[in-house]
């Protein structure tokens, strides 16, 4: 959100001068877009966004639930906010009167209790609200208080338009949303509800809409298992990759999550035929253990696993496979881990998103009996990290000496030196040092030579810049 709004709004029975709203995000991508949409909305209402706390007449919690962290860090962060409420604003003498509003996936399970364990909450709102987060707001200024709204949208269509605030040639397009699965130690699809698909069309006209008024050039697309898209349309994500390799413009498509049960010879394929899809690939794994892949009701082998990754890399040699690892599911004998631990040798990935099982509760997992210790998990964890930071560096060394395409998201300085930062197509963070000081390649495509690296950073020197738009 940009201008400084003057002028106050009549909406309804009731004035809306310019306001600020703070928010604060937690989780997936799927939330951080989230909270885009709701920015968005709330500009109808004369908000416009504030990174001081301090300065916001709103403030939004974005929620997690996925690990017991994620919801503990929340919670204290809500308590913090009874400051806030006492606060005196200097201008009138009078208490501020910040609202504060928690969304997201402890909200859609939570949202009642929430609202009466935290005094400082005025109300709170599910995931598949979001869209009404105007009226909720309105109901707010109104005098309403201590309101909690978590229905699910009954209906058959999942049907949007992406909305942006960002001004980046980066776009996040849900493509899908819920998840069928029910993974036994996740509680995605309670906070998330059933699967539900835009239509492919849809989409792409979404997509071309994004490309061609408003710079958009990169294009996530996202849902919790993007492999189940279309699935009741009799149309699937393999299809929508091919369709959006014909937009003039668009330069690079991604997606995320895929869910390994569901990749087909079809989406294999589109990964060796497509111009746009990146050299990037996140299929999260969670275990290299057979007997803990079926306690967690993952619904495939790591011998099914790895002959996937193989057709991926035969697809395109290029490709850089990411995953999630959990340390620690309920029961995991030593032996069961050393299989996670010998995984990452066999799948040689780029990168990994790894965390202790956290019990969340309402899934299977919960309701397990379960012998280990947080000790064995920490234990657990950092040999799986450790073991990957060896795999990791090695990969990343085979880049020196090769030359990447980045578009460059930001300028920062290291040790008293003006570094840029962008990422290559595999996904890795690249830095480099601007031919003069006062070179600007926000958003521009450069070509950068790897000079160094690391297990987490790598280090280029530029070759050359393309500007904001390539020609091909
Ligand atoms: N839809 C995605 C993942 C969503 S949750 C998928 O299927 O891969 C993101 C990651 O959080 C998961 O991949 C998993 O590794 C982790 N996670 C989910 N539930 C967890 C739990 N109860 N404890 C620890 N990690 C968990
Ligand atoms: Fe959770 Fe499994 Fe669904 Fe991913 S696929 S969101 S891990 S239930
Ligand atoms: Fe967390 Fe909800 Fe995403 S639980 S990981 S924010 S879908």
């Amino acid at each position: 959100m940009s201008n400084e709004k003057t002028t106050s709004l009549k909406v309804g029975e009731l004035d809306f001068p310019p306001r600020k709203v703070w928010m604060k995000t937690y989780g997936c991508q799927m939330n951080y877009h989230d909270s885009e949409r709701i920015l968005s909305n709330l500009q109808s209402l004369n908000f416009t966004m504030t990174t001081d706390q301090q300065e916001a007449d709103l403030v939004i919690f974005n929620t997690c639930a996925v690990r017991d962290l994620a919801n503990q860090k929340f919670y204290s962060h809500l308590g913090e906010t009874k400051h806030l409420k006492a606060h005196i604003n200097p201008e009138t003498g009078l208490k501020n009167d910040v609202i504060v509003a928690a969304g997201g996936c402890i909200a859609q399970t939570e949202g009642k209790e929430l609202v009466k364990k935290f005094k400082t909450l005025d109300f709170a709102f599910g995931t598949d609200v979001i869209d009404n987060i105007g009226e909720m707001v309105y109901r707010a200024y109104a005098g309403e208080k201590k309101f909690s709204v978590t229905s699910w949208d009954r209906s058959e269509n999942y049907s949007i338009e992406t909305k942006i605030t960002q001004g980046t040639p980066q776009a996040y397009v849900n493509i899908i949303k819920g998840c069928d699965k029910f993974c036994s130690y996740c509680i995605v699809p309670f906070t998330r509800g059933r699967e539900k698909s835009r239509r492919l069309q849809e989409v792409v006209t979404d997509i071309k809409r994004l490309v061609e008024y408003s710079g958009i050039q990169e294009v996530m697309l996202l849902g919790q298992n993007v492999n189940s898209f279309g699935k009741d349309n009799n149309e699937s994500l393999a299809q929508l990759i091919m369709e959006l390799d014909g937009v003039n413009g668009l330069e690079r498509l991604r997606y995320t999550t895929s869910h390994p049960y569901d990749v087909t010879d079809e989406l294999v394929a589109a990964h060796a035929s497509s111009k746009k899809l990146a050299d990037s690939l996140h299929l999260p794994v969670q275990s290299g253990s057979n007997t803990v892949l079926q306690r967690m009701l993952r619904e495939y082998t790591i011998e099914h696993y790895l002959t996937l990754l193989g057709k991926m890399r035969k697809a395109n040699p290029n490709i850089v496979i990411s995953t999630d690892i959990i340390a620690g599911f309920p029961n995991e004998t030593e032996e069961e881990h050393q299989a996670t631990v010998k995984l990452l040798e066999l799948a040689q990935y780029d990168n990994i998103f790894s965390y202790t099982y956290s019990a969340r509760s309402g899934t299977k997992s919960a309701r397990m009996k379960d012998v280990l210790t947080d000790d064995i998990r920490g234990k657990r964890l950092r040999e799986i990290q450790n073991a990957q930071m060896i795999i990791q560096a090695k990969l990343r060394g085979q880049m020196v000496g090769k030359t990447f395409r980045v578009l460059v998201e930001e300028k920062g300085i290291s040790k008293g030196v003006t570094k840029w930062t962008g990422r290559t197509s595999c996904l890795r963070i690249v830095h480099f040092e601007p031919e003069t000081p006062e070179h600007d390649y926000k958003w521009h495509w450069v070509d950068v030579e790897i000079i160094s690296s690391t297990a987490l950073s790598t280090q280029g020197k530029i070759v050359k810049d393309h500007g904001k738009r390539l020609t091909h």
